[in-house]
């Protein structure tokens, strides 16, 4: 079927990606509603959050063998290959989702406060790694899912913590590929993990629904990070980020090793590369964000 859209690489002019900043702005402003600095989140994420806490949904069985998630899913400690895949797939989520997690931990304390943030991009950052802590929310309550009430935020090694404490520091036109680079990781990851529920979890309907409505609810937000952080780039970064995409890639899914028995990282590699919106659910586009260059003049 063909696309409705444009790949995210399509080329763009700096007005446009001026004005598509501006109206980014005003749809992550009425998407997440209020900012609460303290807190680390939006109003009307806080509100889903609460919903789903107020309406839980648990499996019907434990996990085959809570303990080896608990032993694995920080660190692994058995060999992945004899895991059942419903360990599996948690601990692999838990480990992408903490990498994200740290990330933005670096970040938050570098960024101005959104009272004090002069500019429409730094506004939009604060947004941005709002909706990100809302994310491990939400990745939390998919441990809950599974009744797995005691998954703790543990921070990286100290390298990797000193890495991403640097990252921030970095100009804006060195950062820009490696940052949207990840957050269309984050969406390819994201499509795998979904196509994977109906396996894995075939016989916990309620439970992967519930997971489901969790992971769809991160989505639309990444599909609108997606297309934000493409706008931070002008020609150069982009052939940058199509350049690097495929080591980070690896590298990246190499630092989490239940990933090989998951996931053709190969396949994803090329779906980012060709990328243009069409392996996500319709119903997601409809709710998210996607830069003008990107979308069908005709549609
Ligand atoms: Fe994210
Ligand atoms: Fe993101």
């Amino acid at each position: 079927m063909p696309s409705k859209h444009l790949s995210i690489f399509s080329k763009s002019t700096e007005a446009e990606r001026k004005d598509n900043f501006e109206d980014y702005w005003g749809f992550t402003q009425r998407h997440s509603g209020v900012i609460f600095e303290a807190e680390q989140t939006l109003s009307k994420k806080k509100e889903r959050l609460g919903y789903f806490q107020e309406h839980p949904v648990r499996s019907r069985k434990p996990l085959p063998d809570p303990a080896l998630f608990y032993r694995n899913y920080v660190n692994l400690e058995d060999d992945p290959a004899t895991f059942d895949r419903k360990t599996l797939l948690l601990t692999c989520i838990y480990k992408f989702a903490r990498h994200e997690w740290v990330g933005i931990s670096a970040a938050w304390d570098y960024l101005p406060a959104l009272s004090e943030a002069k500019s429409t991009t730094d506004k939009i950052s604060r947004y941005h790694l709002c909706e990100e802590f809302c994310h491990v929310r939400f990745f939390h309550e998919m441990f809950r899912t599974f009744h797995l009430e005691d998954v703790k935020w543990v921070p990286l090694g100290k390298w990797m913590n000193r890495i991403y404490r640097m990252f921030p520091y970095f100009p804006e036109f060195l950062m820009s590929a490696p940052a949207f680079v990840t957050e269309l990781m984050g969406i390819t990851f994201y499509t795998h993990v979904d196509h994977l529920l109906d396996t894995v979890f075939a016989d916990e309907p309620e439970a992967r629904d519930r997971v489901r409505e969790l992971l769809y609810e991160i989505m639309v937000d990444e599909l609108a990070h997606i297309g934000q952080r493409r706008n931070f780039m002008g020609p150069i970064a982009v052939r940058f980020a199509r350049k690097q995409l495929p080591a980070l890639f690896r590298l990246f899914f190499r630092d989490i090793p239940e990933s090989k028995y998951l996931l053709d990282v190969d396949k994803m590699i090329q779906e980012a590369l060709d990328f243009d919106y069409r392996t996500v659910p319709q119903q997601l586009l409809a709710k998210s964000w996607i830069p003008s260059y990107c979308q069908l003049k005709s549609a």
